[in-house]
């Protein structure tokens, strides 16, 4: 039997798809390990959104340099994948497989080609109408799964490759996806992701025709799910609905990641955004009038081409003004094949770094005001794990945050465990990234 390993890089768009990678290699009868050295085939899934995630593929393969003794077999699957193609033979010449994500239901047909001894195999291009479906599907937590609801993205902004690496916006049918979260429930699994680059812009291939909201609605209502989330949502698209679907569904959960990237119009309009901070200032509105309290995160890049002092300034505003609950920063990274390239007036590294160090000491001094507004409240937790240097159960709320605590009866894991299980938790302290509280339930 045939062996193989999965690295993955990237996200969770990737982390789910190398589980449908993985599914498919072992309906096709190969195993998976741990370690690369017990593979017979080695799969990267890679990462090109920024230049750091991109190296990091080059500096696996370089460790492995001339590794293809006994028929060893590495494949380069994802977006550097798509957006490299041959040249990934040229840099690492024993890669033998090289397959972008819009190429994915041709694995089995690629792969049966490297056992019949092909020494160079690719699947590239995104000319694919359909979606990746898989016979098998690899989950390893038993308790929380992703489901892909759209794939690719039709936006174009002008840093992103990502419509380069995944091509089109298709979306799933409605059917398949309502059966894959029945599935999910049945087995246990009482936490659902539902995942696209833009999920707004979701819309049901079927005669049915759903868009997003309707299809929230319905995946919310599937018996035995406790938690739905979704991400991402891009502003342009987010609508009222949304916010009045999490009202009136506790199923879905009460947070909602709306990537703003700047607070200045100008520079939105140079990003090609498709919205001004006004407007996304409204859709913050409409999850702030909710009748829960909807936590809000966000992505945002600094250093954009040309972000002048006083437009850097308008999004360390737009932090206050809005007051996420969490901030991923970025500084931009120039991508290869991106309008943002040919952008004048390029910030320099350091100044970059400067204005991110700057942004994310403002945030956190945002999240533990905001964190400390907890102290106190009941929460109810899913538990995913047991820090045994801390000894504390690790938690998370509906609204996505960290709450570590300590339970009065299961101080520690005997035998018996909390994982998996929704428990009420009292808030006790706050930091900038987690919670801390106690649980005295029964269990
Ligand atoms: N589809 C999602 C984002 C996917 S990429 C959306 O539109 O929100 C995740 C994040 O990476 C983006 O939100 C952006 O903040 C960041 N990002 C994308 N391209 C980048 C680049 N060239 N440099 C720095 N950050 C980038
Ligand atoms: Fe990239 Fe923009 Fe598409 Fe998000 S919406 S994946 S940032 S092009
Ligand atoms: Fe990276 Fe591709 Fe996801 S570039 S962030 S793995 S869509």
């Amino acid at each position: 039997m045939k062996r193989f390993y999965i690295e993955t890089f990237g996200c969770q768009m990737n982390v789910h798809d190398s589980e449908k990678v993985a599914g498919t290699l072992i309906a096709r009868g190969y195993r998976q390990v741990d370690k690369p050295e017990q593979a017979d085939l080695i799969l990267y899934n890679t990462c090109s959104i920024r230049d750091k995630a991109e190296q990091k593929v080059y500096s696996r393969l370089q460790q492995f340099k001339r590794d293809n003794r006994n028929g060893r077999v590495f494949a380069v699957l994802g977006c550097v994948a798509e957006q490299e193609g041959e040249r990934i033979f040229e840099r690492a010449p024993h890669v033998g497989l090289v397959c972008g994500s819009a190429s994915y239901n041709r694995l089995p047909e690629l792969l049966a080609r490297i056992e019949d001894g092909d020494r160079r195999v690719t699947g590239l291009g995104l000319d694919a109408q359909e979606t990746f479906e898989t016979p098998v599907t690899q989950r390893d937590n038993p308790h929380r799964a992703s489901l892909t609801i759209i794939e690719g993205c039709d936006k174009s902004c002008a840093y992103c490759v990502v419509p380069a690496t995944r091509g089109p916006e298709r979306s799933r049918s409605s059917q398949l996806i309502l059966t894959e979260a029945c599935e999910l429930a049945d087995a246990g699994r009482g936490e659902i992701q539902l995942l696209g680059q833009n999920v707004n812009s979701y819309r049901d291939p079927s005669p049915a025709a759903w868009d997003f909201v309707t299809l929230l609605r319905r995946v919310a209502q599937t018996p035995g799910l406790r938690r739905v989330r979704f991400t991402t949502s891009h502003p342009r698209d987010f609508v009222g609905e949304i916010v009045d679907a999490i009202d009136e569904n506790p199923v879905l959960c009460n947070h909602v990641h709306l990537p703003v990237q700047s607070g200045s119009s100008a520079v939105l309009e140079r990003m090609q955004r498709l919205y001004t901070r006004p407007e996304y200032l409204a859709r913050i509105e409409w999850i702030k009038r909710a009748r829960r309290q909807i936590a809000i995160s966000t992505d945002i890049i600094v250093g954009f081409p040309g972000e002048t002092q006083e437009e850097f300034d308008q999004t360390l505003s737009l932090l206050d003004e809005v007051g996420y609950d969490s901030v991923f920063s970025f500084k931009y990274s120039p991508r290869p094949n991106t309008p943002a390239l040919a952008l004048p007036d390029q910030v320099p590294e350091q100044e970059k770094g400067r204005r991110l160090l700057v942004l994310q000491e403002r945030q956190r001094a945002i999240q533990i005001r905001r964190n400390s507004l907890l102290i106190g409240r009941r929460e109810e937790v899913l538990v995913e794990g047991f820090n045994a240097a801390t000894g504390q159960w690790i938690g998370r709320t509906s609204q996505n945050r960290t709450l570590n605590f300590t339970h009065a009866s299961l101080p520690a894991p005997d035998g018996r465990t909390l994982v998996g299980r929704y428990l009420p938790v009292r808030v006790t302290r706050a930091g900038p990234n987690s919670l801390v509280g106690e649980s005295a339930d029964l269990i």
